[in-house]
């Protein structure tokens, strides 16, 4: 059932260059330059009018409607707000019917998102869900939706699911923005090239594997780790932070780069170890400044960077290289070196790691 994995969470981190495939397979079509999303068909108008766009979630699908905040308001300028489900539910949020809400969930049965949900629907705002299980409560509550197609996830920690979470937004941001008239034609086509070229990274990305295994082997009797990441990598550097501390318990923080200098430098020393995302997209110069702050404060610098990187690589203690692409999807290739490296911690630590301790697949209680 693991298909010669020890674990089901490494089954399905190896299962991305499908899963992604799968998601795009049917809805992305290259050659005719055609992007269909069928659950948003009848509902592309008031997607398309909508005067915000209100993105609810927890947890890792949280971090999923992180990256879709960026890829929205990019690609089809309309305004977005991304919020814990928790804390919208109980809040009196400001919505109405102009308001587009995406409710993302892996198991579609988080109670908090469904709380959401309810709420805003009450107040007459479209509701469009993400899920990946099929007929589940959330996909069941909402107005339309696109499933995920990653298939079952077993392991407790969210893997496939978040990278097909953010091939669905991506495929929905490059449809609004082409209808919308905000992304023009020729840019459209060339981001569906971009988009179908994921997999094969996501292949690549993966033969990292062995690489990340022996920097795991360093850093894994450490009590705390910092990730940090700009733009697009942002919400990777929360997802990153996130996987390491459900499964290895070792705490960690995601933060974006430049909210450093504003606190969290200062537990910056020679046992700090610190996750740079410093892919060349616009804000590499400025995560490479970021770097240099923390290696003049003695920290041990691990950096994700794109093939060919010669600048981090010489500051960094560990570089990890990933295939290049448009910055807008790179989160769905530089999330897998740090899956794998919380991965390959846990395991050195002897925890479990498809069923961490106090952790549930679904959170069916608020
Ligand atoms: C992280 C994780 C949780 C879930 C969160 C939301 O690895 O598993 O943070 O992402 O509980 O769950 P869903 O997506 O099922 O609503």
């Amino acid at each position: 059932e693991k298909g010669g994995f020890d674990h089901f969470m490494l089954k399905e981190i190896y299962e991305q260059p499908r899963s992604i495939a799968d998601c795009m397979r049917g809805r992305l079509d290259v050659k005719s330059g055609r992007l269909v999303l069928g659950g948003l068909r009848d509902y592309m108008k008031k997607f398309q009018n909508a005067h915000r766009i209100i993105i609810t979630a927890c947890g890792t699908s949280w971090h999923a409607g992180l990256v879709a905040e960026y890829l929205f308001e990019e690609f089809a300028r309309i305004p977005v707000e991304v919020e814990y489900a928790s804390e919208f539910r109980y809040r009196n949020p400001v919505i109405n019917e102009r308001d587009f809400v995406i409710a993302i969930s892996q198991s579609g049965e988080t109670a908090d998102t469904l709380a959401a949900i309810e709420l805003a629907k009450s107040k007459g705002a479209t509701i469009f869900g993400v899920c990946n299980v099929v007929g589940s409560s959330i996909a069941r509550a909402t107005h339309a939706g696109s499933y995920t197609h990653a298939g079952p996830e077993i392991g407790v920690a969210s893997t496939k699911a978040f990278t097909a979470q953010i091939s669905v937004l991506s495929m929905m941001a490059l449809m609004l923005g082409y209808q919308r008239g905000t992304l023009p034609e020729g840019q459209f086509i060339q981001f569906l090239h971009e988009l179908e070229t994921v997999p094969a990274k996501v292949e690549k990305a993966l033969a990292l594997n062995s690489q990340v295994e022996e920097i795991a082997k360093q850093f894994k009797d450490v009590r705390n780790f910092l990730y940090l990441g700009r733009g697009y990598n942002f919400p990777v550097a929360l997802e990153g932070a996130l996987k390491l501390k459900e499964i290895s318990y070792i705490h960690a923080e995601g933060y974006p780069a430049a909210e450093m200098k504003h606190g969290p430098i200062a537990l910056i020393d020679e046992e700090m170890p610190v996750v740079f995302i410093a892919t060349r997209d616009s804000s590499y110069e400025k995560v490479v400044s970021n770097i240099q702050e923390v290696k003049a404060r003695k920290g041990k610098i691990i950096a994700v960077v794109t093939e060919g990187d010669t600048m981090v690589k010489k500051m960094a203690d560990h570089t990890i290289e990933i295939p290049s692409s448009h910055e807008a999807f790179v989160p769905l290739i530089s999330v897998i070196p740090l899956q794998l490296l919380s991965y390959h911690i846990a395991v050195m630590r002897g925890c479990n790691v498809d069923q961490p301790r106090n952790l549930a697949k679904s959170v069916t209680v608020e």
